[in-house]
């Protein structure tokens, strides 16, 4: 297996099945600190700088979180607008790259275009982390997912994937190429117009990922271990919830679960996993459902990124 020690974390198409178990292992070591709501030293003399040139809740804030758990120091921007990289400007990933490696010992990168992580960890000789690109991949995101899959259900393997909603979104991307490493089987169910793109389908039949497609979430949700969710409606962004009350497009019941279609159908044992924001695919009342696993999620996603801060800071090693 690879050292994790200095590596960028761009990508789970290059991640093997060992290197999932290690990364699982020092999230296990280091839940405690998480759980018992402590911080430690184990970072005390490094520095995270979070570069966000989209809006996020989750992914930056665990992040943060996570480095602040393990006694490091933080530094970043939420707003890329008030940087010279989304003002006036538009200084390029190049440039400031090469500037932030000198300002912390790990980068973690959110952005609108894919690709752009990889790009940045061209010029910064300091570990990058993509916390989203685009549509490209959300790896952290992915690694939460399946961390807390292994810990609800004791595996990976022997489990039969329900993926609903856009294909072309980024956690979907992910998710499919870590299931090359496991023998899990997918079910992908989305509107015509989001399913998974051809040169992506070949992408998973060179990984030899077994996955099909399916119409209706109500005709396959019975065939689910694991029924992971996405919006297939997208936000507009430029206005609050309240604004939108009336005027937002709702989800075709195709690509909703309920709880009645939980109750009726579902496998009892079966967890949902949903990385959030939600939109009226995922009622809110499944909440109370032993269905959910979302929130379990949310909490593992700050260990998580201690256990990935933790590998490519060499503390784990
Ligand atoms: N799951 C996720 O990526 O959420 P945020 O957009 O809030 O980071």
């Amino acid at each position: 297996m690879r050292s994790f020690v200095g590596r960028d974390i761009l990508s789970l198409k290059d991640f093997s099945r060992d290197e999932f178990m290690r990364v699982f292992q020092v999230c296990d070591d280091l839940k405690p600190i998480a759980r018992d709501r402590r911080n430690t030293d184990t970072l005390k003399d490094k520095t995270l700088l979070t570069a966000f040139y989209q809006p996020s809740t989750r992914t930056r804030l665990s992040t943060e979180a996570a480095m602040h758990r393990l006694g490091g120091h933080v530094l970043g921007f939420s707003d890329s607008k008030m940087t010279r990289a989304g003002d006036f400007y538009q200084e390029s990933i190049k440039d400031t790259f090469h500037m932030l490696e000198y300002y912390a010992d790990v980068i973690a990168i959110r952005h609108f275009q894919q690709g752009a992580p990889a790009e940045a960890a061209k010029w910064a000789s300091v570990p990058v982390i993509n916390c989203g690109d685009g549509w490209g991949e959300h790896p952290t995101q992915v690694l939460t997912d399946l961390y807390t899959i292994s810990t609800e259900m004791g595996s990976l393997d022997g489990l039969t994937f329900l993926l609903v909603g856009d294909m072309r979104m980024r956690t979907m991307h992910s998710i499919l190429y870590a299931m090359s490493q496991f023998d899990a089987e997918a079910i992908v169910v989305g509107p015509p117009d989001m399913s998974l793109l051809p040169e992506f389908k070949a992408e998973l039949d060179a990984l030899n990922v077994r996955y099909r497609e399916a119409a209706d979430v109500r005709d396959v949700i019975g065939e689910a271990d694991v029924i992971y969710m996405e919006p297939v409606v997208q936000a507009d962004y430029t206005s609050s919830r309240d604004e939108r009350k009336g005027t937002m497009p709702t989800t075709p019941a195709e690509y909703v679960v309920t709880r009645e279609l939980l109750r009726e159908k579902a496998r009892s044992w079966s967890i949902i996993l949903h990385s959030l924001p939600r939109m009226d695919e995922l009622p809110e009342d499944v909440d109370a459902t032993r269905h959910q696993r979302y929130w379990v999620e949310a909490f593992n996603g700050v260990v998580m990124r201690m256990s990935l801060l933790s590998l490519v800071l060499g503390a784990a090693e």
